[in-house]
């Protein structure tokens, strides 16, 4: 089975190629052919080198990792979030049904608004109160509408030893020894990119032996869920730092974009559909450390 991974440079991107080169899963040794390009070799809004590369390698799954994330910038620059996040994905999805390939997207807990005081499922209905949001909201409609095999994983607070990400500013600033200001009002589901990668190779290899898969969207997290504060402190004390950590409420950080004050994502559809549960992130914080 042939896969295209886009976006094969980013934190999501680089941990599915760390785990298509040398799986974790012992059953996870069965190789999968793939292209992995980054941005670089392939923008995926240019539409006619996107259009190019299907044609050429014809592949049997696209994972898409590209996507711009950067959820402040994103208020300032929406048209090329837009661009990249929503656009360009519709784009994908219509060669995904043009060459009967298998399109797996990847989403966000903030296509919610934060409201509700329960953990999201894939049954509530979003409502984004950011660019960054609506883009990929956007995309998911565009993907639901256009092609007939997708899967959709909606994601939170993903953190891994790759690229830009909280558990990763953390330890910068704790090297600085100032105090460090972080929001306690605000909760979600932490998610080890490592462990996204192993479940998303599960789910390839069950497509590959069966075919088809339950298409549709679906939340995959880590568990349990917290405050940014309380993960803070368990990236501190995993790695026995001692910092000035202070909570501050959401209401007095700036910041240009809103965020939802839950985003706690209710994981059980995947369990059910596909028998695998949702990660716990402390495990993985652990393994992290020990590779420092
Ligand atoms: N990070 C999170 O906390 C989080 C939470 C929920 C959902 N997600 C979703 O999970 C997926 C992976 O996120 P991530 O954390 O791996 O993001 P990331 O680290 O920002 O990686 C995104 C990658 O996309 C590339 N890219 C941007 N524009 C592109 C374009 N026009 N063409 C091709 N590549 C482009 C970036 O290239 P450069 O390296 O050149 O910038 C970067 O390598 C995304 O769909 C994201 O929306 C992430």
């Amino acid at each position: 089975m042939k896969l295209l991974l886009l976006g094969a440079n980013g934190q999501l991107g680089l941990a599915l190629l760390q785990q298509l080169k040398q799986p974790r899963q012992l059953q996870q040794r069965q190789q999968f052919q793939y292209l992995a390009l980054n941005r670089s070799q392939l923008d995926i809004t240019d539409m006619s080198a996107v259009a190019t590369v299907m044609a050429q390698y014809r592949p049997d799954v696209i994972i898409n990792c590209a996507a711009y994330t950067a959820v402040d910038n994103a208020e300032l620059q929406a048209a090329t979030c837009i661009a990249v996040n929503a656009t360009a994905v519709g784009h994908l999805a219509k060669l995904c049904q043009q060459y009967n390939s298998l399109l797996l997207q990847f989403s966000t807990d903030y296509v919610f608004n934060g409201q509700s005081s329960k953990a999201y499922t894939e049954q509530d209905i979003p409502a984004p109160l950011n660019v960054y949001g609506q883009s990929k909201l956007q995309a998911e409609q565009s993907v639901q509408a256009t092609c007939s095999k997708y899967v959709i994983l909606r994601t939170s607070w993903l953190f891994s030893e790759f690229g830009h990400n909280f558990y990763r500013t953390m330890l910068k600033l704790a090297q600085r020894g100032q105090i460090i200001q972080v929001i306690n009002d605000q909760f979600g589901c932490p998610t080890y990119a490592g462990d996204l990668a192993v479940i998303v190779l599960q789910l390839l290899q069950r497509y590959q032996q069966q075919g088809s898969l339950a298409y549709g969207i679906y939340h995959l997290a880590g568990n349990p869920a917290v405050s940014w504060y309380q993960f803070a402190e368990a990236i501190f004390a995993a790695h026995q730092l001692k910092v000035n950590l202070q909570a501050v409420c959401s209401t007095n950080w700036a910041s240009p974009a809103l965020r939802p004050t839950n985003s706690v994502l209710n994981c059980d559809g995947m369990a059910n559909t596909f028998n695998i549960s949702s990660p716990a992130w402390r495990p993985a914080l652990d393994s992290l450390v020990a590779q420092f």
